[in-house]
């Protein structure tokens, strides 16, 4: 039974109603937290206790039919108001932590949560240092939410004052791609099954393509994304993380310890391509008004908050390659953008043909995995046509996870609280890993910059540009899934 006090610094925040309550409802109705526990809102606002109690009950109303149960859960929530940046107000953090350590009898366990903006996260490390909240006593783990800098040089300042308080075991940054459910399924698929492990190589595998396609566009995000763009948004953080699982080496075992340096491994082997190159590999674009299946979207700058001049990408597409024995010269491609078609997560695995003694094209073996918005995985394996003469025909054996499984599977939140509670950093991005890929997409970002690289437009509802799809062809493949071609044959999308 887990004895810990949270402290989630953001209380009043969208994130935390959304993700953070539910996710530690969840954990208390599964028993992982049951009476040792207590958890410390902080904010600007003036709530009282009954309120914060209140907001509390809101967010994990859908989860519960029980009021008993949701009560006794708020009863252990408690709130200040606090200035983050008030040195008075960490001393008052303080007596109320001490306080429910007694009164719950949490064995001096602390886990820290800034769900807050970046530029804040110095200061409140720093204070809980000074301030003796982190003591020294029982687990302290520090949780933090992207974005981990918005270059190399702001991720350094950012590691450097936090590292003053805490040291990398204790820092929990958190990708939240790495608690979905099928981005674990990754390791399980690769190490588990043989069929798979002994061909995940370069001389198997032909190409690797990464699809994180969104149909929304910025909604109420304009002033934090206009600043940001797709790269910095999708790229440095959710698809390199995905890239390091699919293109590790087999860990010595599935423990953080083991984990952790093969995935480094990945990153810092990424080949940093030059200005030409970049230009030539990576794909910028910004989505224009479109329509598709009768909606009508607006452009990206005549979205609420976005500079109607903005040069932001809004799409992002290109391919990777990485200097291990295992995939040298494979290309991973990627791609990812707002108002794409169809809101769609997924990685095909593309095989090389091995020779054909048959006269016809052989379709090339596929491994699908889907994250979202199902959850599974198919194969594209060859076989007979039935009939007299003898043709090869793909087959798709598919699986995909049935109602029930999808509704036990734990929110990526619930299972990233679970793993720090448990010390496992396994699901969390490490800092050298953080160092690797803002290295590698500060180089784009400056050749994007410096204007050495166009910005293409894309209707939206569309796949994004066509050079994203052009680029696959100079690399003599093409990509995979192509969910635009449905909307077009049938003319809901010209
Ligand atoms: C976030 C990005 O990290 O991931 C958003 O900031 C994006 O722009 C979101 O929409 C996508 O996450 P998911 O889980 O909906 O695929």
């Amino acid at each position: 039974m887990t004895q810990v006090i949270f402290t989630i610094f953001g209380a009043s925040g969208d994130l935390a109603k959304r993700k953070l309550y539910p996710s530690l409802f969840r954990l208390y109705k599964s028993g992982v937290l049951s009476e040792h526990f207590a958890v410390i809102g902080t904010a600007r606002r003036p709530w009282t206790k009954a309120y914060f109690e209140g907001v509390v009950l809101d967010a994990i109303s859908d989860l519960t039919t029980s009021k008993t149960e949701a009560e006794k859960f708020a009863s252990h929530f408690y709130y200040q108001s606090h200035d983050v940046q008030d040195a008075g107000h960490y001393v008052t953090l303080k007596n109320l932590q001490d306080d429910l350590c007694a009164t719950y009898e949490t064995g001096h366990n602390k886990v820290f949560f800034l769900a807050m903006a970046p530029e804040f996260f110095g200061t409140i490390a720093s204070h809980l240092k000074s301030e003796n909240i982190v003591d020294g006593l029982g687990f302290e783990r520090l949780i933090i939410e992207k974005p981990f800098g918005t270059s190399l040089e702001t991720a350094k300042a950012l590691n450097q004052a936090l590292s003053e308080t805490f040291n990398e075991d204790q820092i929990f940054r958190i990708d939240h791609y790495l608690g979905k459910e099928m981005i674990q399924n990754i390791f399980a698929v690769r190490f588990a099954n043989v069929l798979f492990e002994h061909v995940w190589n370069r001389e198997f595998i032909d190409n690797i393509q990464i699809t994180f396609a969104e149909s929304i566009g910025v909604e109420d995000r304009g002033g934090y994304y206009d600043k940001s763009g797709a790269l910095k948004d999708m790229v440095q953080n959710h698809i390199l993380q995905v890239l390091s699982i699919l293109a590790m080496d087999k860990p010595a075992s599935f423990s953080s310890s083991d984990v952790l340096p093969e995935k480094i491994k990945v990153l810092e082997n990424l080949c940093i391509p030059d200005e030409t190159t970049i230009a030539k590999n990576f794909i910028r674009g910004q989505y224009q008004a479109g329509r598709i299946n009768q909606q009508d979207f607006p452009a990206y700058i005549d979205e609420p908050s976005v500079d109607p001049a903005s040069k932001t990408e809004t799409f992002a597409s290109g391919v990777f390659f990485i200097e291990t024995d295992r995939f040298k010269d494979v290309p991973f491609f990627f791609r990812t953008g707002k108002r794409l078609t169809e809101k769609g997560t997924r990685i095909n695995i593309v095989f090389k043909n091995n020779a054909n003694i048959f006269k016809q094209d052989i379709q090339q073996n596929i491994l699908t995995i889907y994250i979202q918005p199902t959850e599974g995985f198919s194969l594209l394996v060859n076989g007979k046509e039935v009939g007299k003469s003898f043709a090869v025909e793909p087959v798709k054996l598919d699986f995909r996870h049935d109602a029930a499984a999808l509704g036990n599977s734990p929110e990526a939140y619930e299972k990233l609280m679970y793993d720090v509670l448990n010390g496992d950093a396994t699901n969390f991005s490490h800092w050298q890993e953080v160092k690797a890929s803002w290295t590698l997409i500060d180089k784009i970002v400056s050749t994007w910059q410096a204007d050495k690289a166009p910005l293409y437009p894309y209707q939206a509802g569309s796949m994004g540009p066509v050079e994203s799809f052009d680029l696959l062809e100079k690399y003599g493949t093409s990509w995979v899934w192509q969910p635009d071609h449905w909307y077009r044959e049938r003319g809901l999308l010209q």
